[in-house]
């Protein structure tokens, strides 16, 4: 870990809807239309890189976004979250998954990669990411998102079988799609186990990790990986365990605890409470000196939020974030 001039931030899902430029590209396009065409994922990625000064950017583009090539179509059309029509719940439906060729299924993804590291002119990196199996599978499994994870959990402890049949096939995808990504110019990436901490740390052990860790073992090195779950207080250990140069935590932990517990051996990212971006500038100053000194300087802190940014967070208080932890980490 290298000391570096002032602690770098960047914010999960930075580019979105709380943006106004993001709002007038999606009155023209559906999500998934911004996903699929590189110049307009290339446009979103960099909107909030003109807009504040972040030390990293991060490629527009979603977890969900392997699976329907792999046989599992889903649509946002219905309200909030993502509704997927065949969901994957037996052995028969895990046969039928495609372990697919992200270079040939993906070109859309290679090529705003490749003119988003042009734009960029090496100022800042790139980051590429992918879902991790565990929350893969859960959407798959429920056919979008849960609250208790009864079906993802019900295969998990009855159906051994096809639970590591699903998890083998997952994990061989994310593998391609993250080293594909590297491929095309990306400079770190993220696995997102966005749902783990949903698990017992035993059933992490037993049914996850090690799924993870063939995922990240099989990532080219070359890069660095941010390995990261929200809720994963109790899992610290065993997700350094899986791997990763970098650990993501949310805010429902000290930052400065999580980092002891981690023998602060691989570099940690987060901690702020997203909704902190919804009071004032004298609150956020407060977060941001509190995180700051938990950390105590030490290098090896990426500043983020504990979880992606919210549709209506203030764009201004975005902008003072990203100066106050650069004005107050200054070394
Ligand atoms: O961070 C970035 O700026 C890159 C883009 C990014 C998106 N999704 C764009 C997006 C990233 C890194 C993601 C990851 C993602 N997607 C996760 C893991 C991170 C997390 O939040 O835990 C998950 C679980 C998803 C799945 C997903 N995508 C859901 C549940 C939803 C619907 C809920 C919502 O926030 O609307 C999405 C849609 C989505 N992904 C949007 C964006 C900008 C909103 C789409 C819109 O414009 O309506």
């Amino acid at each position: 870990m290298q000391p570096t001039p002032y602690t770098p931030i960047w914010l999960m899902r930075q580019a979105g809807r709380y943006l106004k430029e993001y709002r007038m590209l999606r009155r023209k396009y559906s999500f998934l239309e911004m996903c699929k065409n590189a110049e307009i994922a290339a446009q979103a990625t960099l909107q909030p890189i003109e807009k504040f000064r972040l030390d990293a950017a991060i490629i527009f583009s979603d977890i969900l976004i392997p699976l329907e090539p792999m046989g599992v179509a889903f649509d946002f059309s219905k309200g909030e979250g993502p509704v997927f029509r065949h969901p994957v719940r037996e052995m028969k439906d895990i046969e039928k998954l495609r372990v697919i060729h992200p270079e040939e299924e993906f070109p859309f993804l290679m090529k705003a990669i490749r003119i988003v590291r042009k734009e960029l002119e090496g100022k800042i990196p790139l980051i590429g990411f992918s879902g991790a199996p565990f929350t893969l599978a859960s959407y798959m499994i429920e056919g979008g998102h849960s609250k208790n994870f009864i079906l993802t959990k019900g295969m998990m402890y009855q159906n051994r079988q096809a639970w590591d049949a699903l998890m083998e096939k997952i994990a061989e995808v994310v593998v391609r799609y993250l080293n594909a990504q590297i491929r095309a110019g990306v400079q770190a990436v993220q696995l997102f186990d966005s749902w783990a901490g949903c698990l017992s740390p035993t059933d992490y052990e037993e049914y996850v990790l090690p799924y993870s860790k063939k995922v990240i073992s099989g990532v080219n090195k070359r890069v660095s990986l941010v390995h990261f779950a929200t809720s994963n207080a109790t899992l610290l250990r065993l997700m350094k365990r899986a791997g990763g140069d970098v650990i993501g935590v949310d805010w429902r932990v000290d930052i400065g605890e999580a980092w002891r517990c981690l023998e602060y051996d691989v570099a940690i990212q987060g901690n702020l409470d997203p909704v902190a971006l919804f009071g004032s500038v004298k609150l956020i100053k407060k977060e941001v000196k509190r995180i700051l000194d938990r950390v105590g300087g030490r290098p090896g802190h990426i500043f983020n939020l504990g979880h992606g940014i919210l549709p209506n967070t203030p764009v201004e208080n975005v902008a003072a974030l990203v100066d106050i932890v650069h004005e107050f980490s200054a070394r």
